[in-house]
């Protein structure tokens, strides 16, 4: 599904550009890793939404190795 009409990029694009690209955690970040900019916005919701579904299904799937899980794991064990 197209996500971005001005860019033209994908869903797919932007997972993979999580996938493949540690620290892509922003919209600015993934219209930079796949070489473009934001032209009219529209998109930054929906970018967000996706890069936060991955986030999500990452850390539920390797909760031992996800810096993220590990650090929340961290946090807790310091409260
Ligand atoms: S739809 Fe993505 S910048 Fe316009």
């Amino acid at each position: 599904m197209i996500v971005c009409s001005c860019n033209v990029f994908s869903d797919t694009q932007v997972r993979d550009a999580c996938a493949s690209t540690a620290g892509v955690t922003s919209p600015g970040q993934v219209y930079r890793c796949l070489g473009c900019s934001p032209q009219c916005g529209r998109c930054a919701r929906t970018i967000r939404a996706i890069l936060d579904e991955v986030q999500a299904h990452s850390c539920a799937e390797c909760p031992t190795v996800c810096p993220a899980a590990s650090l929340s794991t961290r946090m807790l064990a310091a409260e």
